[in-house]
């Protein structure tokens, strides 16, 4: 069986500079207060960004054997942090151990919440995607492990800087898990070795769907003028592409990463079609978001082959949340519903019919599945406590590159390389470790509300 492309993703020699690591001793972490001494065996865990996932990945955290606790918490919303504090110490009272003086408001509110954790533990970051680097760098000063969600990336200066950093974690021996929660499901990775072995054939097709109607915060009326456009911003993150990579981005990249996976390759060009149809809500309330609301990506790998992802958000047309592999001897259902949703199957012939069935992903024997965002904890706990190789951040940013080159072939009407993608100049929200409450918000709007959108074939070197 092929090893996964985690941290052993080789990088392209297109990428500039990629391959050199910071010296470590510009990195050696300095003594901090932490809440365990040192040495301690209790694992403890910081959240920053205490919205939905982050208090499902905190709750993920502390159901794994130890068990670990939470002793920090930050977040750009008060309101935010109160009501996930809540709900967790709710569900986890013993594990849950944050006093008023481990929650911390504001954007340096993730080094507070660090400065809490000694060297080992982990932390957690569940903001947009924006923040990022400017948290993992943080993270790897201070010799914390990382647990951070999908998407990592959204343009390319960010990309490579990420990069850069998965090494630098690498050197330190430092273990990090990323979001992309199908590669720890345990239907999907024996799907993985039995196209690895051959049972399907080459691969030489991948489509994944993700169409539904409007999620998320992807569509968005004009900004009521409070909070800050910033902060606004901020909390309607699917709309802005300087945020999370847009809606295209956010909702598809557990499809295009579980696919290229089952590839054991990241494609190397992407062409699309894509295009907004409905500027206005059902009752004819004007948006002003970045997104489209149809997406048709063709990638293209080294070998020919092609991956097709399509993405819709739109009211009333067919649904289909799943994801396919064809091969030269058969084919494969890999996500039947949903991100990964099992069963997952393979067939004798192209079409999954139960004639030509080889093989269906079982439950376990008392009927329950086993919680791939569980796995993907057990997985970096076990590294972290057996102290073994563990880092998915090169494949977390390679998956998030390549969702945004398709979406950002769409936006522009362009065939783009990856290498293309990966070396462009425009960042999307520079100065993203320096925001203050005060900031501009990275994308003004316009006299009437209006932010900018892509224009494909007019706008043909940027997204907007
Ligand atoms: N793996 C999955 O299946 C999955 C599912 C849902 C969400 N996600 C990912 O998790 C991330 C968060 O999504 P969500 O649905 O929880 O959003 P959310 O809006 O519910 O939570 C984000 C939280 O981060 C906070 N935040 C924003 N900027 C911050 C900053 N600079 N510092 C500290 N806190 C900050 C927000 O105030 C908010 O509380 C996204 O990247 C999303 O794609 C992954």
């Amino acid at each position: 069986m092929s090893t996964p492309p985690q941290s052993s993703t080789p990088h392209p020699s297109f990428l500039k500079g990629s391959s050199q690591l910071a010296t470590a001793g510009a990195l050696a972490g300095v003594a901090l207060p932490h809440v365990h001494a040192a040495g301690s065996d209790q694992l403890s865990v910081a959240l920053i960004g205490c919205g939905g996932r982050g208090g499902g990945a905190a709750s993920n955290a502390m159901n794994q054997s130890g068990p670990p606790k939470l002793v920090a918490m930050a977040d750009v919303f008060e309101h935010r942090l109160k009501s996930s504090y809540e709900t967790l110490k709710r569900r986890h009272k013993d594990q849950v151990d944050v006093p008023e003086d481990r929650k911390f408001i504001g954007f340096d509110a993730y080094k507070g919440a660090m400065d809490c954790l000694k060297k080992g533990d982990v932390a957690i970051f569940t903001t947009p995607l924006a923040f990022r680097w400017v948290h993992f760098k943080y993270a790897i000063e201070k010799g914390l492990n990382v647990f951070m969600e999908k998407p990592l990336t959204a343009d390319g200066p960010t990309s490579r800087r990420m990069l850069k950093l998965a090494d630098e974690a690498s050197a330190k021996k430092l273990k990090v898990g990323v979001g992309l929660k199908s590669r720890h499901s345990r239907a999907l990775q024996e799907l993985h070795k039995r196209i690895q072995d051959g049972e399907i054939g080459d691969i030489t097709m991948l489509r994944g769907y993700r169409m539904q109607g409007p999620i998320g915060s992807a569509f968005s009326p004009k900004w009521p003028g409070t909070p800050s456009e910033l902060m606004w911003q901020i909390s309607r993150f699917h709309s802005f592409l300087w945020a999370s990579g847009g809606g295209f981005s956010d909702f598809c990249i557990h499809h295009v990463d579980h696919l290229c996976w089952m590839k054991n390759a990241w494609p190397v060009k992407a062409q699309a079609v894509g295009a907004r149809t409905f500027r206005a809500s059902p009752d004819g309330t004007p948006y002003v978001d970045q997104n489209f609301d149809s997406y048709a990506v063709e990638y293209t790998f080294e070998d020919g082959a092609k991956m097709y992802m399509n993405g819709r958000n739109m009211l009333g047309a067919t649904p289909i949340y799943a994801s396919f592999a064809h091969g030269t001897k058969g084919m494969a259902i890999v996500s039947k519903q949903g991100d990964c949703g099992r069963p997952s199957s393979t067939y004798r012939s192209q079409n999954p019919v139960n004639e030509s069935l080889i093989w269906k992903s079982k439950e376990n024997k008392d009927g329950s599945v086993d919680d791939p965002f569980l796995n993907e904890w057990a997985a970096l706990v076990d590294a972290i406590r057996n102290d073994k190789p563990f880092n998915e951040a090169a494949s977390g940013v390679y998956a998030s590159a390549v969702t945004s080159m398709g979406r950002y072939a769409a936006h522009t009407g362009q065939e783009i390389t990856l290498e293309e993608f990966l070396n462009h100049e425009h960042e999307y929200a520079p100065n993203a470790d320096k925001f203050t409450f005060e900031s501009p918000a990275p994308v003004q709007a316009d006299k009437d509300g209006k932010y900018p959108v892509p224009q494909p074939g007019i706008k043909t070197k940027r997204e907007y």
